[in-house]
Parts: C-alpha cells; structure tokens; sequence
C-alpha cells in the first residue's frame, strides 16, 4: 500500500532513478505518482492521477533537475486519487516535501488546529498535515529533524514518513511507525524504500530501520538514533540475497506469469532451507495446548493447506483464523500455553502484525513464516522461517504461496518427527515426496499452460464460476477462485464440494462453469458424487485431476492433469498451478493487467 523511495547522490540527475524504482514499487499501489527533486533550492514536482506509464507519457518524470530526490506511488485511502492528493506533499511554503505510507488517525483534528493557526491545505489527504506540522517547528528554528520528530509526537497512526527540504537540501530524514522501510547505502549514495527491490539494481546492502527510529541519510552515512532519547543506534549492514534480475520480468511478458516460471525454483530453494530452522518451532508446537495458524489473503489459503499437513504428519490439529478476525473469535482466551504461526508473504501486512501482537501481549508464542528479511513480523515473532521465493512482483501472489506451503511441509514432518504420530520411514518417504515436487510442477507448467490459455479463450466471458474441492483441495479451491475474481474479474466463489449443496448449488443451470479440484486421495470417491450433482443440473465441469484418471476424464467436459505420486497433503502445490495458469490467460483474453489488479495492493497495510 503506497511504495515510497528517496535517493541522495553527490552528483547526476536522480529523477530516472527514482521513476525507475517506482516502476519497481508500483506493485504497492498505482492510483496516482509523483516525484520531488531538490535543485539550487528549489523544489521540483511531477505528480498526477494514473499508473506511473500514463503519468510518463504526459509529464516525462524524469525531466526533473538535481541529485535528492522522493517519489511515491499511491494506493488511495483518504481521498480519490487526483492529482492534487498525489504524493508529495508540502508546506505552505513548498520548502519541505513528505511522503508518507500509512494513516493518521488523528488528521481531522491535526488539521484543523492548523488551518486554525492560518494554513493551507491543497489535498483531501490525512499526509499533508505532516509538512504542515515540520514548517511550524522549522519555522521556529528546529533542523528538520527536530521538527519531523516533534510531527511524530503529534501523529497517531501508523506511518512510513520520508522528507526533506530546500533548507537543508544535503539530506533526506525518514521514521517510521507500523509501516516498512529499509535503508540501501552504495559508495556517494544513500537510499531508503518500502521495499528492496527499489534500490535492489543499485546495491544490495540493507540496513534496517525500526519503529521507533529516525534515520539522516547523506551522500556519506545513515545515522539512525532513537525518537525517544536520541539514542545512536549502531546497526549493521545486511546484504541480501536477492538480485536485480529477479525483480526484472526476464522476457516474459507479466510478473505474474514469470512467477509461475519460477516455483519449481523456488521450491527447491525453500528446501534447502537447513532443518534446524524448524526444530525450534516444532518443539513449541508440540508442547502448545492450541495452535493456530494466522494469515490473510493467500497466505490465509497456505495456513488451510498447512493445517491438513500438520495434522497429517503430526497429529496435531491447528486451528485457522483470518488475522483480521483474530482479536474477535479469541474473546482474551489466549494464554502461555498457546502457540501462534502467522503466515505473510511481506511480514507486513496490519492484520496479520496487530494479531500476533495481540497474541503476544497474552504470552502465546509466536512462529512467523515469510519472504521478507527484517521484516515487522520477524521482530516479533519468537521464531522466523524465512522463505525464498525471492522478490514477487506481481500483486496476485503466486511463487509467495508455494514456498509457503513447503515451508508448512517441512515443519509438519519436522513436528512429526517430534509427536511420533507417523513412523520415521513414512516421514522418510514424505521428504523424498516433497523433492520430486518441483519437477513435477516444471512438467504441470509445460504441459497444461497451453490449455490454460485455450481454456481462458472459452470461458473468458462467463460471469461467475464455481471452484470446488473437499478436505485439504477446499484450499486450492478457495486459491483458484482469488485468484479468477482478483485479477480477471470473473465473479468465483471457492467452496467446500460437500458444503456446495447446501446453497451454491442453487446458482447451477445449463453450462454453469464448475471447477473441481479432484486429486485421487481419501475425498475421491466423494467428488465424483459431488461432480453427479453439478452435472445433473447442467453443469459444465472443469475439473483439475490426477493424470490418466479414467473416471473424472470421463465426467468432465475439460480437466487439466496433474503427474502422480504425489502425497495428499502436499496436492494443493501441484493441484493449484493450473488454476494460477487459468487466471493469467483469463486476465489476458479479458484486457486486464494481471500485474496490477485494480483496487488492490500487495502489501496491505491498514486494518
Ligand atoms: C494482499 C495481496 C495478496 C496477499 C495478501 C496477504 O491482499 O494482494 O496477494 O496474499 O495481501 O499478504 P501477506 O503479505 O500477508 O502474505
């Protein structure tokens, strides 16, 4: 939700840059853009309405002068995306620029004390009372610093703040409270961003900046102290391992559809992930009284996923909870003997955050598992399993999803090597199972893309679908309809197969698209009583099954196959990709950017 980046360089035009790297951040929100640069102090603004290739082609964003610069691309919360509540924004007298990611709560009120106190405003943004904020205190003689401190002891909220001003132009001061930002240092230049990539072609040194902190980069150093007592915080540099390469689409022609390229890659990526990683949280795990699985979005249909693997390899049956309801469902139930996994591909996203702080402030531990280093999450959570799905640029997320589910995969067998519940060899024979995924994936990608695409070319107008599945395939149903209605806009509703008579049915008339998720396990039999009942009303049916199943070939009008031999509770990593290969096209044929999903962010960051 809004990508911020500011750049500081001794020499050269940063304007290209900073409209590069928004490119790269436009994944966070592409209502509206805007870049400032600082020169011979004065400032330098190009913002309007639109995605950042539209706002190029009428205002050239990188004819701006200087070598400081701050953009922004905006997922609109307070107020319509326009040109005048595009980032930045400024004080009365356009010395100070901010941008900001986050929301005031408090903005009404900030704003009309200062409109009292004769300000003006040019936005219906809750951002613009920062600026307005920092003139008063540097007005009164404060460095920019001081002045964006005292603006933080203001503002309620959460926020990611990055400004600078024609008053002291050799440097960019940046804080944050609940929202993302890292730090990049190479040689004469300094940068900060919501997110790596930003910067990721320039240098993969981090350094991360915490809540509670304010950082003051120049040409030279990052010196970050603390907003309480001005501590100086000594921290180290981390260089990641992700390159520039990776955020680049590689000749394909969406993010999205390398994404899906890349998941043998990066499940075999998150293998290699050493087991010790897991010990620690399978041995909370086991010893929990409850344990509950945390996420949103996607991510929610990993912890679906995760629940039947756990249980299946350990016995242990987790609990599932949206992370926005989390709080609600709980009723302060929540004690030591707990143990929550919270589930984020970005580590960022507030429900997920404000769940597992809650469930931490009631003493439950807390195993996150991630894509992202340094990430909010990880420095809350007791435990982190970092996944390497490397960067995911496209907002529907794909790769994120399947290093999820081997992560999950691999702590179930680890906590099932701690319950006994299976034997070593069954385990034994699990890990050999998940090894052969990628390829089998590879083969799913090479052979069912095409008719992913034929597919996409029948059905693309069809108002709404139904996905199907029973036991841990209701997963990769829910998954398979996300991802149709984000980013092709087909209504689709996923459901559970043996709950669908009881009201989806209803929608069922002639050639009413049913799609099943049909692998041959222990739901088998029960699917194809299911498949009955859809057909017998008319329906046309779609069916995702394991190859050569004579059976479900027979009663579907179309399938796509998946490679045998693979065990139950890993299915939803294979079952899945054609349903990510069905949306893309169907994206496609229907005019859309499956990249960038209208009203939707990647990284969602209010509550
Ligand atoms: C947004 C994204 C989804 C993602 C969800 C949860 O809605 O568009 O792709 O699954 O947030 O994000 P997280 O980072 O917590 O996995």
């Amino acid at each position: 939700m809004c990508g911020i980046i500011a750049v500081i360089q001794n020499k050269g035009q940063v304007a290209p840059f900073l409209h590069q790297a928004l490119k790269r951040l436009e994944y966070r929100g592409y209502d509206s853009v805007g870049i400032t640069t600082i020169e011979k102090d004065h400032l330098f603004t190009k913002k309007d309405k639109g995605k950042i290739d539209e706002v190029h082609r009428k205002h050239n964003l990188d004819n701006l002068p200087g070598s400081i610069g701050i953009g922004h691309t905006r997922w609109a919360t307070h107020g319509i995306p326009s040109l005048f509540n595009s980032h930045p924004h400024f004080d009365c007298d356009e010395k100070i620029a901010v941008v900001h990611n986050g929301v005031i709560d408090n903005f009404l009120e900030l704003r009309k004390e200062l409109a009292k106190r004769g300000h003006e405003f040019g936005s219906d943004t809750d951002t613009e009372v920062i600026p307005h904020l920092i003139e008063e205190k540097m007005k009164e003689g404060n460095t920019l610093k001081e002045a964006i401190k005292y603006a933080t002891g203001k503002i309620e909220g959460t926020y990611a703040i990055v400004a600078m001003s024609t008053l002291e132009s050799d440097k960019i001061v940046c804080t944050r409270n609940g929202n993302p930002l890292v730090i990049g240092r190479k040689d004469n230049t300094s940068y900060v961003s919501s997110d790596i990539p930003a910067f990721l072609p320039m240098t993969n040194n981090m350094i991360l900046l915490l809540d509670g902190e304010i950082a003051t980069l120049t040409t030279n150093e990052v010196v970050i102290e603390k907003l309480s007592d001005g501590a100086i915080v000594e921290r180290d540099t981390i260089k990641i391992s992700w390159t520039a390469d990776q955020a680049q689409k590689g000749g394909f022609p969406h993010f999205m559809l390398k994404e899906i390229h890349e998941q043998p890659d990066a499940i075999k990526q998150t293998l290699r992930i050493r087991t010790e990683v897991f010990e620690g949280p399978a041995k909370i795990i086991e010893a929990s009284k409850r344990v509950m699985l945390l996420a949103m979005g996607t991510s929610g249909h990993s912890a679906m996923a995760g629940r039947h693997m756990i249980a299946s390899n350990s016995g242990i049956v987790p609990s599932f909870e949206l992370a926005s309801d989390f709080q609600d469902v709980m009723y302060d139930s929540i004690t030591t003997d707990d143990c929550v996994i919270a589930i984020t591909q970005s580590g960022e996203t507030t429900d997920t955050i404000t769940s597992v702080k809650y469930a931490k402030e009631l003493g439950a531990q807390v195993i996150a598992i991630t894509n992202v280093v340094g990430s909010s999450i990880t420095r809350i959570a007791d435990y982190t399993i970092i996944t390497q799905a490397g960067p995911e640029i496209g907002v529907a997320a794909t790769k994120t999803l399947m290093v999820q589910l081997t992560a999950l995969a691999q702590l179930s067998i680890a906590i099932g090597e701690r319950t006994e519940f299976r034997t070593k060899e069954y385990l034994k024979d699990r890990k050999q199972n998940l090894e052969e995924i990628p390829q089998k994936i590879a083969r799913i990608i090479a052979i069912e893309e095409e008719k992913a695409r034929r597919l996409a070319n029948i059905y693309h107008n069809r108002p709404s679908f139904l996905f199907l599945g029973r036991g841990i395939s209701i997963a990769t149903a829910f998954e398979g309809a996300l991802k149709l209605k984000e980013i092709s806009y087909n209504h689709a509703e996923g459901y559970s197969a043996g709950e669908s008579k009881h009201g989806p049915i209803a929608l069922v008339e002639q050639d009413y698209p049913v799609i099943f998720i049909a692998p041959k396990d222990n739901t088998h039999g029960k699917v194809i009583g299911n498949i009955m009942e859809m057909k017998a009303r008319g329906a046309n049916i779609i069916s995702v099954i394991e190859e050569n199943d004579t059976d479900l070939m027979e009663l579907s009008d179309q399938t796509f196959q998946i490679p045998a031999g693979i065990y139950h509770e890993f299915s939803p990593m294979a079952y899945v990709v054609p349903l990510q290969l069905f949306s893309y096209y169907m994206a496609r044929r229907n005019g859309y950017d499956p990249d960038k999903p209208r009203n939707l962010a990647k990284s969602v960051t209010v509550l």
